[in-house]
């Protein structure tokens, strides 16, 4: 856990916080000085973090696919916790299937939560941050979002699109001193990879992670070079790193942090 004091004095919103690279990022951010509201449409898991960090650590619900929840939210917090520095997009789903058997409503709940919510959210927090000439945005996005994967067209685009806003998000705001960056993570070992490996029929834990660090030549997948899956503070250490002021001469930048899985070709 880092524990340095970079960003003492800053208040920053995260979603998707209840478990995973969202509750990794609160850690982090937390960890770092910052005063951090955890943010989950399911936040029991964020309590433990509030738990460990009293006097920083906030969780409410949120949804965002809720447009209006949001913004009230954000309004709320910016009144009795502070005006906002820092916003990360962690909130995702991932629904696989063939596109010939999508349903129509695994591609508009993926798209309401991974594009949609990163809408809602970047452009509540962006409005209040450029009004101020400051702020840093981050959206967590996916290595999927630049390399076809099978089973995961809805998933990809979702990202892919996350992405383009982000990025057309941080040249309109530039100018106003708020940076917007995405980070894109592999295989990460969270609830959400877990649950894909089991959906799958893995026999065990193990045997899957081997398979996508050794690659799968007939799903057309590389594996990973550097030979291990990610950790969720390895991707929550990118995002520490992209909302501080040593990342302050960058925006529109798409980190991958994937272990070389996508060969940034
Ligand atoms: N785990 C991976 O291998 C991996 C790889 C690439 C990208 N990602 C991305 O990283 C992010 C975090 O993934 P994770 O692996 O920690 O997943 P996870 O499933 O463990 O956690 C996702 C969190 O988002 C929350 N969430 C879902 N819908 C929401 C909504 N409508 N509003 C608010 N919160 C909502 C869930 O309750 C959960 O706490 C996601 O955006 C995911 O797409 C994950």
């Amino acid at each position: 856990m880092s524990a340095g004091t970079e960003l003492t004095g800053r208040f920053a919103l995260v979603t998707g916080a209840g478990r995973g690279i969202g509750a990794a990022v609160v850690a982090r951010l937390a960890g770092d000085g910052a005063r951090v509201l955890a943010t989950d449409v399911d936040p029991e898991g964020a309590e433990t973090l509030a738990g460990q960090y009293p006097a920083q650590v906030t969780v409410r619900e949120l949804d965002v696919t809720d447009a209006g929840a949001v913004e009230s939210l954000v309004e709320e917090a910016e009144r009795t916790l502070g005006p906002l520095d820092i916003a990360v997009n962690v909130a995702g789903v991932l629904r696989c299937s063939d596109v010939t058997d999508l349903s129509d409503e695994d591609w508009a709940h993926t798209f309401a939560v991974n594009t949609g919510g990163v809408f809602h959210v970047s452009r509540a927090a962006a409005r209040r941050m450029a009004a101020r000439g400051r702020g840093s945005i981050v959206t967590v996005a996916s290595n999927a979002a630049g390399v076809p994967r099978a089973g995961m067209s809805a998933y990809a685009a979702s990202k892919a699109a996350a992405v383009m806003f982000t990025k057309c998000l941080g040249l309109e705001v530039a100018a106003r001193g708020v940076r917007c960056n995405t980070v894109s993570p592999g295989s990460t070992l969270t609830g959400m990879q877990r649950a894909m490996w089991a959906a799958s029929g893995a026999e065990d834990e193990a045997a899957a992670a081997r398979r996508v660090i050794e690659g799968d030549l007939a799903a057309h997948r590389t594996g990973i070079p550097l030979g291990r899956i990610a950790e969720p503070e390895d991707v929550a250490d990118a995002v520490l790193f992209l909302v501080s002021d040593r990342a302050r001469h960058i925006t529109m930048h798409d980190l991958y942090v994937d272990g070389g899985a996508t060969l940034r070709a």
